[in-house]
């Protein structure tokens, strides 16, 4: 194996037994070895078979696309087997405990990665699992996909430090996760959002913290305008999230259409700007076709890297 795997400055980092539920756990060097690893995993897709004979349960409560396939591949490039289980089919959803669920599945598996509406039932999950759990997605916060969106940044740009990224629309899930693990790695983030849906006081707090030694400008606004005016990237996300449903006429009134990312606002920033997405996009409601389709989106590189750093962190992992 090549040795540049998992080192940073000839540091050799490990994740081994760790969980990852929350980015704000790790730190910087950390993070940094989970990219630096997958730019070696991405330029070599067929890598020794490092995971053969492991097995990963994955559970979903809520759908899923980029996460559940980008994750089922990962695991099996690396010569695993993972296991899709939707809450439905479990007894889960017949009121078997998370903390039972849990201890059972890690009599079965090495892993177990969930997508949950409540991020306490992944701490949960994690307390009673004697295996590491990933977090595939909570209501308040998306790590896998931060680690993504900064590797699709650094691939594009050869840095991260010192670029601006506008999240323009939801506080959301997402967001949150943004703001860590940009702080962390000296990126700056101008997040425009209405007022009643900036991101989480927690997340901003953490953010601010990070920002103070990593020298990132965290700034959240309700201007959309304003937030692209310096920006490298324009980001954003749906102004529904999954188990907001029942919002959604409500929150498109807030929205609609002032945190549209469309062709205007993109010509408000410089001439130079990338647009990213996590991706379900609802197009025409938070970013319109001519942006989300333009040559300056970067959306289908960042979902195809959800794949090379899910398996760099399973690398990193085990
Ligand atoms: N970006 C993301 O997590 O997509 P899925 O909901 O399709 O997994
Ligand atoms: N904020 C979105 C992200 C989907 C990947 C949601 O939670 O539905």
């Amino acid at each position: 194996m090549n040795l540049e795997f998992g080192y940073v400055s000839r540091k050799r980092i490990s994740l081994k037994g760790r969980d990852f539920l929350e980015l704000q756990d790790f730190t910087p060097e950390e993070v940094w070895a989970i990219l630096k690893t997958t730019r070696l995993l991405k330029k070599r897709r067929k890598v020794p078979q490092k995971l053969k004979g492991k097995f990963a349960a994955m559970i979903f409560e809520k759908p899923s696309t980029r996460t559940r396939v980008s994750f089922e591949v990962a695991f099996e490039e690396l010569g695993g087997r993972a296991l899709y289980l939707s809450r439905n089919e479990l007894q889960l959803g017949r009121g078997e405990t998370i903390a039972d669920t849990a201890r059972v599945l890690s009599r079965y598996v090495d892993l177990i990665m969930a997508r949950v509406y409540r991020y306490e039932t992944l701490e949960e999950l994690a307390k009673h699992a004697t295996v590491p759990v990933i977090n595939g997605l909570s209501d308040i916060n998306h790590p896998l996909q931060t680690v993504a969106d900064l590797y699709t940044i650094w691939e594009k740009f050869g840095k991260l430090r010192g670029l601006t990224v506008a999240w323009i629309g939801d506080g959301n899930n997402v967001c949150n996760s943004l703001l860590i693990g940009a702080s962390k790695l000296g990126v700056n983030v101008i997040a425009a959002t209405p007022r009643e849906y900036m991101p989480s006081k927690r997340y901003i707090d953490w953010a601010l913290e990070n920002s103070s030694k990593s020298g990132s400008r965290i700034e959240i606004i309700e201007d959309p305008e304003k937030a692209v005016e310096d920006a490298d990237i324009v980001m954003t996300d749906v102004f529904v999230s999954m188990g907001q449903e029942e919002e959604r006429e409500k929150r498109l009134q807030v929205f609609y259409p002032k945190y549209q990312v469309n062709s205007n606002l993109i010509s408000k920033a410089k001439k130079k700007v990338y647009f990213m997405h996590p991706l379900p996009a609802h197009r025409g409601e938070e970013v319109t076709d001519d942006v989300i389709d333009s040559d300056y989106s970067l959306v289908w590189d960042q979902a195809e890297n959800r794949l090379h750093t899910a398996k760099a962190l399973l690398y990193l992992m085990f």
